[in-house]
């Protein structure tokens, strides 16, 4: 998701940086097609004299700028994850969004990163599992979260992904997300199998194929994130974005987000 919202803020013209914060197991590389990074985060926290900008690539296809971490294990053993921040604070005013990659569950490698960001987006994933079991999840991982972020004065909203339901279930776990634990859901994106299919060849699914269900589900998330962010909205796109929302999630009323 790092790559696909990174990917369409790009695409409207802002100056994006993606870190893969997710030291142990890094992945968002991958999302772009590069496959051994020579420089990278790693690196970087290894050696205080490297220059942020080497380890920096660029991706023609969405015009992301990518700073990748280390595809070898090996690399995590001595690295200082404290020192992201001053790595993150280096490169931020040379972006109009830098967005940082969290591992799942608590996020110990990034939270030093914390203290730069206004935002925190947590992505959460239902699957199938019983209706119980899926609250008690939401009450474990958001509520930890949000308390993290709020401790670090952040805005804290919430994505789900890989939705394979709508209808009432969905409806009742959104409702429960935004007035129950208080936080906006900023979008939700269906499970589609050219995520993964985008994913295998290096390009992020809304660049790959900005018709397919997740790329537009995407493309409302990130239209929704930035009202979020910037508090303002294009002329007609809140509309829009209800109406796309009411039918993904076959509402009659007015859906979950109305606080913008
Ligand atoms: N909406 C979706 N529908 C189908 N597959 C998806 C969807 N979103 C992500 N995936 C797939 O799930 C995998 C995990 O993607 P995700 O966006 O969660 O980030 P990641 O950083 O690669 O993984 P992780 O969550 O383990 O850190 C990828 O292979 C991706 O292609
Ligand atoms: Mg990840």
């Amino acid at each position: 998701m790092t790559s696909n919202l990174s990917a369409y803020f790009s695409k409207l013209g802002y100056r994006v940086l993606a870190v893969d914060g997710d030291l142990y197991l890094p992945k968002l590389a991958f999302h772009f097609g590069i496959d051994n990074p020579a420089y990278n985060i790693h690196t970087l926290l290894k050696n205080p004299e490297m220059r942020t900008t080497d380890a920096i690539y660029h991706d023609q296809k969405t015009g992301v700028d990518i700073l990748p971490g280390s595809p070898s294990i090996y690399d995590i053993l001595d690295v200082d994850p404290k020192r992201m921040r001053a790595v993150v604070r280096e490169i931020l005013p040379r972006y109009n969004f830098t967005v940082v990659d969290s591992p799942v569950g608590i996020p110990f490698d990034t939270i030093s990163t914390f203290v730069l960001a206004s935002h925190q987006l947590i992505i959460i994933e239902i699957g199938r599992s019983p209706i119980h079991s899926t609250y008690r999840m939401i009450e474990n991982e958001i509520l930890k979260l949000q308390a993290l972020g709020e401790a670090y004065g952040l805005q804290v909203g919430v994505m789900i992904n890989k939705v394979r339901e709508s209808g009432q279930r969905l409806n009742d776990l959104v409702d429960f997300i935004e007035y129950s634990i208080d936080i906006p859901v900023l979008g939700v994106v269906p499970f589609d199998y050219k995520v993964p299919e985008a994913s295998n060849h290096g390009i992020p699914v809304v660049a790959y194929d900005p018709r397919a269900k997740a790329s537009k589900a995407i493309a409302s998330t990130g239209d929704r994130m930035l009202e979020w962010i910037l508090g303002r909205r294009k002329e007609g796109t809140l509309e829009k974005i209800y109406k796309r929302i009411m039918s993904l999630f076959g509402r009659k009323r007015i859906p979950a987000g109305k606080k913008f």
